[in-house]
């Protein structure tokens, strides 16, 4: 029984992905072709309210960390649901000004870059994030109390879902460690840096509420000798639910652990302090799916290998982290007809897309699919077109955004011209 049950909910489930703002994603590929990102405006927006409904009781800015997903129309709609952005590089920082953004709604956090982007950052109106003692220097020689910054603390916490995007360790590259303390008030002193907040981001995928509280309260115990803060930034990386059997982060429980201590920590610092988070994932994550055309059903006397016409050029999570994504037959929603397959690539490269949940190369169930059929990869929104590449010489995907109950293309499919765009062939 519990079984059954257990078959219909991921069964209702999954036929939810089938059709976003009631297109059919099937009619989506075949009008804007494959391979093919789509994203739902109106997931965004609803991500969006959760995350400001679970963090209450005190002022709040998201700053959404746009290296999951910087397409303007994205920008766009975070701007105008009054989410700032957190950006890693001057590029970044630039695409937010032409999505419309002022520059004091960005903040740069930057990893062991040159001096001069951080100045670039300056110049634009942007607060920095500084996260080591040699550039803190450097901003103290430059800017002495002028500018306002933020630094970023290691505060040696192990939290991520797995090891390459575990930020906050005692290894990791990341941040001044939370035992330079002394290091850092003498620099902050020496050229009286404004300091008007800290910040700490622990990893990517976290779904456990205590790990979240432990970053915060390392955070709050090293922040009491920095008099003048008005900001904690307490970064992103809450999980998404990347299978329909993983439902991700609870952020109302998250929300109100962060908040509590948060609180908890306002009142003993003596001031109304305003929290800042950095959700990428959280997001755009959910609100984008991938589509891809089955182009052979290999039927090896092994195992099955469903081939798409894309590859770890185009979404490298799988190959990169070994990380699971939901995948389905979008041309078939009869699931009485599952097989065995595993879907794979067409780079010259052993590109895997289905993985197990302990990171293993593994073979997924789909509805039965004939070649042609089209075969979505669903939470693609994030970290997927901003980690393709142009490897084997294809071309990047095109993206479509569904907003109002309508399509429209906010990037075109690429020609042979932008891969010869900068060649010089004398
Ligand atoms: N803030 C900082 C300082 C970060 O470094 C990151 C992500 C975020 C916020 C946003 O984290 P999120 O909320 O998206 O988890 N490519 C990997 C994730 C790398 C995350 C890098 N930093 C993936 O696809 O899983």
């Amino acid at each position: 029984m519990i079984i059954l049950r257990l078959y219909l909910s991921l069964n209702l489930i999954s036929m939810a992905y089938y059709s976003i703002q009631g297109i059919q994603l099937t009619d989506l590929a075949q009008q804007f072709g494959t391979p093919l990102y789509v994203y739902d405006a109106d997931k965004i927006r609803e991500k969006i309210s959760v995350l400001r409904g679970s963090l209450k009781g005190f002022p709040l800015s998201i700053k959404y960390a746009c290296k999951a997903n910087t397409n303007l129309s994205i920008l766009r709609i975070m701007l105008q649901n009054g989410v700032d952005l957190d950006v890693v590089s001057p590029q970044e920082l630039a695409l937010g000004i032409l999505a419309g953004y002022a520059g004091n709604q960005i903040t740069f956090t930057p990893s062991g870059v040159d001096f001069s982007e951080i100045e670039f950052a300056v110049d634009k109106g942007a607060i920095v994030n500084l996260d080591n003692l040699s550039v803190l220097e450097k901003f103290g020689q430059k800017y002495g109390s002028t500018k306002p910054c933020l630094i970023r603390i290691k505060p040696h916490v192990f939290g991520g879902g797995n090891e390459k995007i575990m930020t906050a360790h005692p290894e990791s590259k990341f941040g001044i460690s939370i035992h330079q303390k002394e290091e850092i008030l003498t620099i902050v002193d020496q050229y009286k840096i404004h300091v008007i907040g800290l910040h700490q981001h622990t990893g990517s995928d976290i779904k456990d509420g205590k790990t979240f509280q432990e970053a915060a309260s390392a955070l709050f115990d090293f922040a009491y000798d920095f008099k003048d803060l008005e900001i904690i930034d307490l970064g992103g990386g809450f999980k998404v639910p990347y299978s329909p059997e993983d439902p991700g982060v609870d952020m109302q429980d998250v929300g109100q652990l962060m908040s509590q201590s948060f609180l908890e920590f306002s009142r003993q610092y003596g001031r109304e302090l305003r929290l800042w988070v950095e959700p990428g994932k959280f997001l755009v994550s959910e609100a984008g799916t991938f589509l891809a055309q089955a182009t052979v059903v290999k039927n090896d006397p092994i195992k099955t290998f469903l081939g798409i016409n894309t590859g770890l050029n185009h979404l490298i999570r799988p190959m990169m982290y070994g990380s699971y994504h939901y995948i389905f037959n979008a041309s078939n929603a009869n699931s009485a007809s599952q097989k065995a397959y595993r879907v794979v690539g067409n780079i010259c490269e052993t590109d895997t897309f289905s993985f197990d949940f302990n990171g293993k190369q593994d073979e997924r169930n789909l509805n039965e699919v004939q070649e042609g059929d089209i075969i979505a990869l669903a939470n693609a929104g994030a970290y997927g077109f901003t980690m393709a590449s142009h490897y084997n010489s294809r071309y990047l995907p095109a993206e479509v955004l569904i907003d109002q109950g309508k399509a429209i293309v906010i990037r075109k499919r690429e020609t042979l011209d932008d891969l010869t765009r900068n060649q010089v062939f004398p």
